[in-house]
């Protein structure tokens, strides 16, 4: 019997992604890098795979339904399973209101909303047939209090994946598959570095942690959402935020 655990990770290739490739390569799962930048996803893939892990990356516009089924189709080659995934991709960008346009509004919610919508579909299409499976999106403190930084248009497609997984959860639990989503506050990485210096001292001044957190951090919360420790939880939005929310 296969006991290899296949696990897919959107926007796998830098950031928080990377972080959550190692670290389920390192509980032995085999990790698909799957990402629109293709060449640095190929680099992580690599790396894991130099470090004695299994992975490979294949390229996918996660806000485009023909990518994702393509996706799904590669992955269906490699493995008979799909394990784990890890909706992480996303985009976002400071805008005030009155300067997000409705394609700029159509742009961060094909890809965050649209985006974890049909990665989901589909992988739930996967382990409903195999009665059992993690799907894990990576929500975010803006989806809940409003962006302090962020434009609206992330905030509320952020809010929207914690409701989507929710409402997921519901359908997915008679299947005996886990949906789950983590809620980070900021984290040190290419989507906050732009903030520049001065907004993130301020930012880290209004958390009682006094610091951004790590990739590592949102890594561990998701290996643990992601394993066989996390059977009788679903629908919960787990806060990684060194106490920048607390609900
Ligand atoms: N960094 C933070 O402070 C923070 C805080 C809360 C939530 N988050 C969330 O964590 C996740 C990762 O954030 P990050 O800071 O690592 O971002 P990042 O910008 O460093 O990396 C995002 C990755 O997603 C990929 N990607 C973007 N659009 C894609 C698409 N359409 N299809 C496939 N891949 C795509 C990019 O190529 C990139 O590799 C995101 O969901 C983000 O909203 C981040």
């Amino acid at each position: 019997m296969n006991d290899q655990k296949t696990a897919i990770v959107t926007g796998g290739a830098k950031g928080l992604g990377k972080a959550i490739c190692e670290t389920l390569a390192l509980t032995g799962a085999l990790v698909v890098v799957a990402d629109m930048e293709i060449a640095k996803a190929r680099e992580t893939a690599a790396s894991i795979n130099g470090h004695g892990g299994k992975a490979v990356a294949i390229e996918v516009n996660i806000g485009e339904e023909a990518s994702v089924l393509a996706l799904y189709q590669a992955v269906k080659a490699l493995s008979p399973t799909v394990d784990i995934l890890v909706n992480n991709a996303a985009i976002g960008r400071e805008l005030p209101i009155l300067d997000i346009t409705v394609a700029e509004w159509d742009r961060i919610f094909a890809v965050n909303m649209r985006g974890t919508f049909l990665m989901s579909r589909e992988a739930f299409r996967v382990m409903k047939e195999q009665g059992s499976g993690k799907i894990i999106s990576i929500a975010s403190a803006a989806g809940k209090i409003g962006g302090l930084v962020a434009g609206a248009h992330y905030s509320a497609s952020k809010a929207g994946v914690i409701c989507f997984t929710k409402s997921l959860a519901m359908q997915a639990a008679a299947f005996k598959i886990n949906v789950n989503a983590v809620c980070p506050g900021p984290i040190a990485t290419d989507m906050t570095a732009i903030w520049g210096e001065e907004t993130i001292r301020a930012t880290a001044e209004k958390i009682p942690w006094k610091e951004f957190g790590r990739p590592q951090d949102v890594a561990d919360a998701v290996a643990f959402l992601a394993s066989e420790k996390s059977r009788y939880i679903t629908g919960e939005i787990l806060d990684v935020n060194g106490g920048f929310v607390m609900d």
